[in-house]
């Protein structure tokens, strides 16, 4: 609600004689509560005939209820207001910053895209049906728009093979094994750059980019079902550590995605090292401070929505994912299959 629509909803309370009221603000519900404190003359008869134009001031298409507390001798006004705002990946604009994420529109329907590089690493969780692979689908669009090779890890194969034809997808691993694969390969890269980066007397890959060559592209490891490597006796949770602690200077970034979220699965070792932190719906209060270190996510109610909390931002931001009506159609459009034979690569 802008500043004009709430002068005016007071002056309207007012027009009432209700001078003691205050709105429950919960950022995280789509459900406004207007408590009214109504002194001997206040004519509620009327407001609660005037419903629809209380709903109004909000934006809200349904009724709000009154209901009264006579416990409390007050009255509380529910306003449903409308689900977040949100829009398709295709009508993004493309963002700044070195590897841009469109991440969604914010409450406003402003659209908020966050630099992968500025983070580097990112954690994601919520319950089944919150949205998280669509969100993955467009942060993977969005890392492929920029200067850098993905490494795709998906135990449950089908979601993220659709992209295996690409030729800045490096691999796609399932299992244990092969991820520990794309981290040998991902370890080797990071000791070597850091001996180049020496060599070139350049502080970080920015810097190597701009004054030796282009030809040093980001990295990026993108893993779903995280929770599938942090639960079994591998050694994998503390190469991940390892990797997003060093990757930055190298350009290497790290983004897991989990529907359980605990801390288990999300260690202290982890969270340290992952500062991107987004939180889509989750079972609990608890699981949404696992992610994001406060109570909210559980509050979520429209698919696709989220809370972000970045070191570029002060505070932390709640978005609406980028919808994607057909995930196979777009690559199928951006990356035909003989993209890379048409250029002879
Ligand atoms: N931003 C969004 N806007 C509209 N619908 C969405 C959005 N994000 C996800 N959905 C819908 O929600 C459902 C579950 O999304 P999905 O990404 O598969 O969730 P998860 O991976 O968390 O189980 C899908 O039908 C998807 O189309
Ligand atoms: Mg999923």
């Amino acid at each position: 609600m802008n500043t004009a629509d709430y002068n005016t909803f007071c002056e309207y309370l007012k027009s009432l004689n209700i001078y003691n009221f205050n709105i429950d603000e919960d950022r995280f519900s789509s459900v406004k509560i207007i408590n009214i404190r109504p002194s001997l003359n206040s004519n509620i008869t009327k407001l609660s005939k005037n419903l629809d134009q209380i709903g109004f001031f909000f934006g809200s298409i349904e009724k709000p209820i009154l209901r009264n507390d006579f416990e409390k001798g007050c009255y509380k006004i529910e306003i449903r207001c409308g689900e977040m705002q949100s829009k398709s990946f295709g009508s993004f604009s493309s963002g700044s910053g070195e590897i841009p994420l469109k991440i969604g529109l914010d409450k406003y329907g402003k659209e908020i895209s966050v630099d992968l590089m500025e983070m580097p690493n990112l954690m994601i969780g919520g319950t089944p049906g919150s949205g998280k692979s669509t969100l993955l689908h467009s942060i993977i669009l969005s890392v492929l728009e920029s200067d850098s090779i993905i490494y795709l890890c998906d135990p449950k194969v089908v979601e993220l093979s659709r992209y295996s034809h690409i030729k800045k997808i490096n691999s796609i691993s399932s299992c244990t094994e092969e991820l520990s694969v794309q981290l040998d390969l991902i370890e080797s890269i990071l000791e070597s750059r850091f001996n180049l980066l020496r060599k070139n007397r350049c502080l970080d890959i920015k810097e190597y980019r701009r004054k030796i060559s282009k030809d040093m592209m980001y990295n990026v490891l993108i893993i779903d079902e995280w929770s599938t490597f942090a639960i079994n006796k591998s050694n994998i949770p503390d190469r991940i550590a390892n990797i997003a602690q060093k990757g930055r200077a190298a350009g290497i970034s790290i983004i897991i995605a989990t529907q359980r979220p605990s801390a288990k699965i999300f260690p202290g070792i982890i969270k340290a090292s992952f500062s991107g932190k987004i939180a889509m719906r989750t079972s609990s209060a608890a699981e949404s401070r696992i992610i994001i270190d406060r109570g909210g996510a559980e509050k979520l109610s429209a698919k696709g929505a989220g809370i972000l909390v970045s070191p570029q931002h002060n505070s932390e931001i709640i978005f609406r994912s980028p919808w994607i009506d057909d995930i196979s159609a777009i690559i199928k459009e951006r990356y035909p299959k003989n993209w890379y034979s048409l250029f002879g690569f």
